[in-house]
């Protein structure tokens, strides 16, 4: 459920027409709801009830944006982050040091050095020699660095591929068949303090079957590396939870991913992590655009709109769908493709779609673009870098500026010899 909706024929934001922030901010723009992001935040901890020990760390990366991590922080979140950026984002944000996760499987002895400096609560390590760097950092500084070892379960998630991350041959994890050996080892690194495992099989799971058979595995494992006499105190689970992006898309509900959680997990006797992101962003977030032009096209008309694929991404990188919807609609329908400017034929959002009828200036949205959504974007053909706008009830806040091609050169240099 989330807060957009239609008043009078006009879509809203919680109580904001969009019409209103489009005239301000101008287009394209995404618009985040205050409301949506608390709500989906408080489902999910609700769907853990009946896990004893949780701790939640949101996937930074699905909306970074520091407005949008101080709503979650105030939902008791910490922050699952992959970079020291994300990092700095979460701390700026005012989470804890001490409620965040860095996971990712190219963490640099520089990220690393900084995460132990900024007292992070857990480091999800990728692979042994990354455990041996970390333990070395922390000596140096007196210290121990809490951590858990990321373990690929090999596991279908039946996802798109290149958001699937539990297969043998993904990048992301150790073989599970090599994890009690290497744990052993690492239980051994002077400076590492290991505290257990971490899995995150991939993203929009729209099947419970994949996860549940991935914690199955980790629970035997967990208890194989107690026999070893291991200390095992946490588990985190990742992230992973799908959310609807058309008409049909049933994902699990939060309530059954956490039923699911209750009954797999529940003699493992460990504190539970979750890292989610879309979950909690995804309907949380409209790209509000702009129609430029009804170009006729050979089979159906070109819905060309202000927005484009380096504003949203997904389309053109995973074939994603994202709802169209006229922000005035009249009732009247049209088959039509809908595309961005940009100077390629892979910026294109749909083909042959049924959508609203709209004409040149009329404004409309991409709806479930609260996660990967600005936090994919770029400023290919020189487009300026997407505004982002937050919305809570009859109020709205610009909370990233557009960026435009002026302060983008400004941050380019001509050399001496070219001039
Ligand atoms: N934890 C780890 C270690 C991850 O790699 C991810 C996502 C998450 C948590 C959060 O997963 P979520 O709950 O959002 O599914 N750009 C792609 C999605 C990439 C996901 C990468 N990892 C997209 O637009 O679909």
């Amino acid at each position: 459920m989330d807060h957009f909706g239609y008043r009078d024929s006009v879509l809203h934001c919680e109580h904001v027409p969009l019409p209103e922030i489009a005239a301000a901010v101008g287009t394209p723009v995404y618009v985040y709801s205050t409301a949506t992001f608390r709500r989906h935040a408080q489902v999910f901890r609700d769907a853990l009830s009946a896990v004893p020990r949780v701790h939640l760390a949101y996937a930074v990366k699905a909306n970074p944006n520091l407005a949008v991590l101080r709503v979650l922080a105030g939902e008791g979140y910490g922050a699952d982050v992959v970079s020291a950026g994300e990092m700095a984002r979460a701390l700026a944000a005012g989470m804890d040091a001490k409620d965040i996760v860095f996971s990712g499987v190219g963490k640099t002895v520089d990220e690393l050095a900084r995460a132990l400096d900024a007292g992070i609560g857990q480091f999800n390590l990728e692979l042994e020699e990354e455990g041996e760097v970390l333990g070395m950092l922390a000596v140096q500084r007196g210290t121990a660095a809490p951590a858990v070892l990321r373990v690929n379960p090999d596991v279908d998630a039946g996802t798109h591929a290149k958001i699937s991350t539990g297969r043998r041959e993904n990048k992301f994890g150790v073989a599970i068949d090599h994890a009690t050996e290497m744990y052993a080892r690492l239980a051994e690194v002077d400076g590492l303090s290991m505290r257990g495992i971490a899995i995150h099989i991939g993203s929009q799971l729209l099947d419970l079957a994949p996860l549940e058979a991935a914690y199955e595995r980790i629970g035997r494992l967990v208890a194989d590396l107690r026999r070893f006499g291991h200390f095992i105190s946490r588990v985190d689970l990742g992230g992973g939870l799908g959310v609807p992006y058309k008409p049909g898309d049933a994902p699990p509900s939060p309530a059954d991913y956490g039923a699911m959680v209750a009954r797999v997990t529940r003699d493992w006797d460990v504190e539970l992590m979750f890292e989610p992101g879309r979950v909690i962003a995804g309907n949380a977030g409209v790209l509000l655009t702009e129609v430029v032009w009804v170009k006729p096209g050979a089979v159906n008309p070109y819905v060309i709109v202000d927005a484009a694929m380096n504003d949203l991404a997904r389309p053109a990188m995973y074939d994603a769908w994202h709802d169209f919807a006229a922000v005035r609609p009249t009732g009247a329908r049209m088959t039509a493709n809908i595309a961005g400017p940009v100077c390629e034929s892979g910026d294109t959002f749909a083909m042959g779609r049924d959508i609203d009828h709209v004409a040149r200036g009329d404004l409309a949205v991409f709806r479930t673009a609260g996660a990967y959504g600005a936090a994919m974007a770029s400023t290919y053909n020189s487009r300026a870098l997407v505004p982002q706008v937050l919305v809570d009830g009859d109020r709205f806040a610009v909370v990233a500026d557009r960026v435009g091609a002026e302060t983008l050169i400004a941050a380019e240099r001509v050399p001496d010899w070219l001039r």
